[in-house]
């Protein structure tokens, strides 16, 4: 098989636009067989395209067993020869992780990213409690971090104590993944968590033991993110997984238990996984576990009076309460119309009421225009007799102080001396007869 130097040469021959070149390695190597070449040089001439030139020398190697790690730098020069980055560019993962040049080493699988996005997204900003199960140096962390922003509580675990000086400024537990009782001193201790994410030691039986122990105590809304799951696939991962079973086996189980409510004859589900698993999703070597605690299914009907598939049972009681339902509804729209006939009468007799009140009170108001004028004429009349009664009563005022002055008068002059001595005078004066 071609060694890594042949293959780098190939692929910069290809990447930098000489597939000629490329194509004079794979003729000229004494260390494949001629069937080998015959696959090799047919992945390189079938077409033109940088990226799919190395993406078919890729498929060739890994086809023919070459090592991982070979056809992994095929898919890559594939991947940056074609558009593929520039799409991912705008994924703040992606982003992050190809501007890092923090001194934390960081190993990712490129298609993590949108997967990473489509399921933190939510926590973004958020005060939730992370734990990372694997921290190596703690790029890990520092992706997290740059994502999730400062409020996110970050702890990791990780079996080999030099990860724990390696992060610095995270909170870091030596332990194993697979021990439960460690997990929970863990969870106790930083937890519950809203993001369990399990990039560790990637066996079967640290996967198994690691989503058993916390899942059940993940916070409720919270996300369990395994990676790297194709080992479920290599052999050298293969160790002890519960029954023998690879992580991926174990995950099917789980598609079983989501369904639970639809064959379960028991009257209680079990937890954690036939209750509160709210959804699997797996994708390529990775596989999100969301946490929910879930409602009794059930299917409703609505749109139509007619079942799409099967009767049902109740099939009458749903027909029934249609009708019903149809009745009230042609009912409410009887009242309605009823209502606003009612309303529109009203209306009608109000105006008219109206506008007869008005031609009453315009009638009204010529009658009183002549009595009107009559009533003002007798208060004039009023004052003008009040004018005169006061007149009248201060010359009556006048003519009795005048009477008063004359008494007084009178009464001085009877006093007088000449009065006294013209009295003989008037009494014989009163003697003699009218003349
Ligand atoms: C792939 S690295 C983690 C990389 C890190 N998450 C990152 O993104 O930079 C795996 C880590 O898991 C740790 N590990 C392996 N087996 C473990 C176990 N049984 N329990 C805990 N950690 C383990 C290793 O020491 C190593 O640091």
């Amino acid at each position: 098989m071609l060694d890594p130097d042949d293959i780098a040469i190939i692929l910069h021959a290809i990447a930098t636009g000489f597939p000629d070149r490329a194509v004079n390695v794979v003729a000229m190597s004494d260390k494949i067989d001629e069937n080998q070449r015959a696959v090799l040089w047919g992945a390189l001439t079938a077409d033109p395209d940088r990226s799919t030139q190395a993406r078919h020398f890729g498929d060739a190697l890994r086809s023919l067993g070459a090592e991982r790690h070979s056809v992994n730098e095929c898919y890559r020069a594939a991947f940056y020869a074609s558009d593929d980055w520039k799409k991912l560019s705008s994924n703040p993962f992606f982003a992050f992780f190809s501007a890092d040049r923090s001194g934390y080493p960081l190993d990712k699988w490129i298609h993590y990213f949108p997967i990473y996005e489509r399921h933190l997204a939510r926590y973004r900003g958020a005060p939730v409690r992370v734990l990372e199960i694997g921290v190596y140096r703690g790029g890990g962390l520092e992706l997290l971090r740059n994502f999730l922003g400062p409020d996110a509580c970050l702890v990791g675990i990780d079996i080999d104590e030099v990860a724990r000086a390696a992060a610095r400024g995270y909170e870091v537990e030596i332990g194993d993944q697979a021990d439960p009782e460690f997990l929970q001193r863990v969870s106790q201790k930083h937890g519950p968590f809203d993001i369990v994410i399990d990039d560790g030691g990637h066996t079967m039986r640290q996967q198994t033991a690691s989503v058993e122990a916390l899942f059940p105590m993940l916070k409720d809304e919270g996300t369990y993110l395994v990676e790297d799951c194709h080992t479920s696939y290599w052999p050298e991962y293969a160790d002890q997984g519960p029954d023998g079973l690879t992580f991926i086996e174990w995950v099917k189980a789980r598609i079983d238990d989501l369904h639970a409510y639809h064959y379960s004859r028991s009257e209680h589900l079990q937890a954690p996984w036939q209750t509160c698993l709210d959804g699997l999703h797996v994708y390529d070597s990775v596989v999100v576990l969301t946490k929910a605690r879930r409602a009794a299914p059930f299917s409703e009907l609505t749109g139509t009076s007619e079942f799409i598939n099967y009767p049902r049972q109740t099939g009458a009681i749903h027909l029934e309460m249609l009708a019903t339902r149809d009745a009230a509804i042609s009912r409410a729209a009887d009242l309605e119309a009823e209502t606003a006939a009612v309303r529109a009468q009203a209306e009608l007799e109000t105006a008219a009421i109206r506008a007869q009140a008005e031609a009453e009170g315009e009638r009204s108001r010529e009658e009183l225009r002549p009595l009107r004028s009559e009533l003002a004429g007798v208060r004039s009349d009023m004052a003008r007799v009040s004018a005169d009664l006061e007149r009248l009563r201060e010359e009556h005022e006048q003519t009795c102080s005048d009477l008063l002055g004359s008494w007084g008068i009178i009464r001085e002059m009877r006093q007088s001396r000449s009065w006294k001595m013209t009295a003989p005078i008037r009494r014989l004066k009163n003697t003699l007869p009218p003349r």
